[in-house]
């Protein structure tokens, strides 16, 4: 299938664009559980996103969202107590889960006080349990990524190699300063949504993003640009600053 060109969506600031993402959130919940009867959505990690998990968790999108049919994941995660600071899960858990009426049996947080592959092995079976015929992963129907300067997306660095726990799960060692081991969905999984959206915000990061939108393929260097879906959508909501290495391009 070649490769659908990603929509690049542009806006003044991280409040504006997470006001948008709230709203790209809801039509895609609401289009998952119309067609299917759940909506599947695998949450990032990073200070992002927050601003948008806030937002869900208020007046109108609390109300207008089914939340009993609302299935989280996460894209990755830190290998550090639920309670710590860099917990992914205890940051959508605080921002937003514990503010919506959501059932505890729909929230699936990557089990962070394990070894990391027994984390992996264990998320890898969870998974399994909202697979699609034949497959070993769910298709998710929306996928929620952030970008690092250094072009990481979810827990895939840089030059690391992600040490594959299964084809779906990912253990990589901790990375420069970064606070532990992680556990991440492999591009194999992620590129299987039917909607994946990259919400990036400042301006440290307007020069990786016009590399990995416009530069050359380099994946091992520029891990974001491996989030490329076989099948579905990929949007990159993008605050001016974090756009402004575009320029003329768009
Ligand atoms: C994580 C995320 C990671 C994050 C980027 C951007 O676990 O931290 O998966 O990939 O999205 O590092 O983080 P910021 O949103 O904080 O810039």
């Amino acid at each position: 299938m070649e490769d659908r060109k990603p929509s690049i969506r542009i806006f003044d600031d991280l409040a504006a664009l997470s006001r948008a993402a709230a709203s790209l959130f809801m039509e895609t919940a609401a289009r998952a559980i119309s067609q299917r009867g759940r909506f599947l959505v695998a949450l990032s990690g990073g200070s992002t996103p927050v601003g948008l998990y806030e937002l869900l968790a208020q007046a109108p999108y609390r109300q207008q969202m089914d939340w009993e049919q609302v299935h989280v994941f996460w894209g990755d995660e830190r290998c550090v107590p639920v309670e710590d600071a860099e917990n992914n899960y205890r940051q959508a858990r605080d921002t937003l889960l514990s503010r919506v009426p959501i059932r505890a049996q729909n929230i699936h947080r990557i089990r962070s006080e394990l070894e990391p592959a027994a984390a992996a092995e264990d998320y890898a079976r969870v998974l399994k349990r909202f697979a699609g015929a034949a497959l070993d992963w769910p298709r998710f129907d929306l996928v929620l990524l952030g970008m690092g300067e250094d072009g990481h997306t979810a827990s895939l660095f840089p030059g690391s190699a992600v040490q594959l726990s299964t084809p779906t799960l990912g253990v990589t060692a901790h990375y420069q300063d970064r606070p532990a081991n992680r556990v991440t969905l492999t591009p194999l999984v992620l590129n299987a949504a039917r909607r994946i959206i990259f919400m990036v915000s400042g301006a440290g990061k307007a020069q990786t993003i016009a590399n990995v939108l416009y530069g050359e393929y380099q994946p091992e260097r520029l891990p974001a640009q491996r989030i490329r879906p076989t099948a579905g959508e990929l949007i990159w909501m993008l605050d001016s600053p974090a756009a402004a290495g575009l320029g003329s391009t768009l």
